[in-house]
């Protein structure tokens, strides 16, 4: 009888650890088996998020990426924003946009909108060392759906955003060989559902901690083939992102995981995949070394050759797992 006790206590302490109660600690987190995880919007907020939530198929259909706005800026409109609808010919003609320059189009995550922090970070640093194009996506309308519901939005948004960058490259001068798309967290899934309309023709995919949860073996994932070259920058593996290599090449700082350098929880670690990037940008300083097998890039054991992390050069190319070490602050 005195065991049984034990044993029912044991089991509803196990039952109750199941619900963090530290906003942005997912140390109770095991990938594919918890129902619980913090996930921070774009403001830092952090919400528990309940992986097992139906979705809610009442503000889903196929048209769901049509809600998507495009903002254009440049280096003559480097704050305020240019309003691109697919479609209108003449929002391209009375804009910016440039077709014989580079166009980065940047995708936010999950409760993020277009004016979150990330977009200002990567493409300030992006116009400071390139005379380009930048499209900031926002897709708030269905990012700020409950997160299993947003997931289920991806492919949708992704495919509407391909569309939308091949009706402009057609309409306003360009082609896929001066493209890059960067996504962060359900952002780069967006961006791998993009390029894959575009037919892999992207020269370059960055996907800046692809989301985890709910993309494990998934389809719709962010993969190799929806660009010329694929980048993954992983830096929550197995919390908020995703610790498989599902890029060409798969850059995995300091482990690859939570705690980042300076980092407090997963949130943070969450969010160091656009800090390192933007700093990428600006300097080309994180110099990875290829892994021979994923062990090794989570313990910060790899020696092989050499691959720079992140950066803005259009036509860059590699493969493999790369490991490396960066600062606790900016510039890292
Ligand atoms: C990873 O590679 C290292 C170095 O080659 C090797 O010692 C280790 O056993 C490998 N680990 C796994 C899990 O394969």
């Amino acid at each position: 009888m005195k065991l049984l006790v034990v044993v029912l206590a044991a089991v509803s302490l196990c039952a109750s650890e199941d619900i963090p109660q530290v906003p942005g600690d997912n140390s109770h987190y095991v990938e594919g088996v918890s129902r619980y995880i913090w996930m921070p919007d774009g403001e830092g907020a952090q919400h528990l998020v309940d992986l097992h939530e139906p979705v809610d198929e009442s503000v889903l259909d196929e048209r769901n990426g049509a809600l998507n706005e495009y903002w254009l800026f440049t280096r003559r409109n480097s704050n305020n924003r240019q309003l691109i609808r697919h479609g209108d010919v003449n929002t391209i003609r009375n804009s910016n946009y440039n077709g014989g320059r580079p166009l980065m189009v940047i995708v936010h995550g999950w409760n993020n909108n277009g004016h979150s922090g990330l977009n200002a970070l990567i493409r300030d640093a992006y116009l400071a060392v390139a005379d380009a194009n930048v499209i900031v996506v926002d897709w708030r309308n269905h990012a700020n759906s409950p997160y299993n519901t947003a997931v289920r939005a991806v492919p949708s948004v992704g495919q509407h955003l391909g569309d939308f960058v091949g009706w402009l490259l057609s309409n306003g001068g360009g082609n896929w060989n001066n493209v890059h798309l960067v996504g962060f967290s359900l952002g780069a899934h967006v961006v791998g559902n993009a390029g894959r309309r575009g037919g892999g023709r992207a020269s370059r995919i960055t996907g800046l901690d692809p989301a985890g949860p709910q993309w494990g073996r998934n389809n719709n994932a962010l993969r190799g083939s929806d660009g010329q070259y694929v980048e993954a920058i992983h830096t929550d593996g197995g919390y908020l992102g995703i610790m498989d290599p599902i890029g060409n090449a798969n850059f995995y700082p300091n482990g690859g995981r939570n705690r980042q350098p300076g980092c407090s929880n997963s949130a943070c670690s969450h969010g160091r995949a656009n800090y390192l990037f933007a700093s990428s940008i600006r300097t080309n300083h994180f110099n990875g070394r290829r892994c021979n097998n994923l062990s090794q890039a989570q313990n910060n054991q790899c020696t092989g050759a050499n691959l720079r992390m992140g950066n803005s050069i259009l036509n860059k190319r590699g493969s493999g797992l790369y490991g490396l070490r960066t600062g606790s602050n900016w510039p890292f």
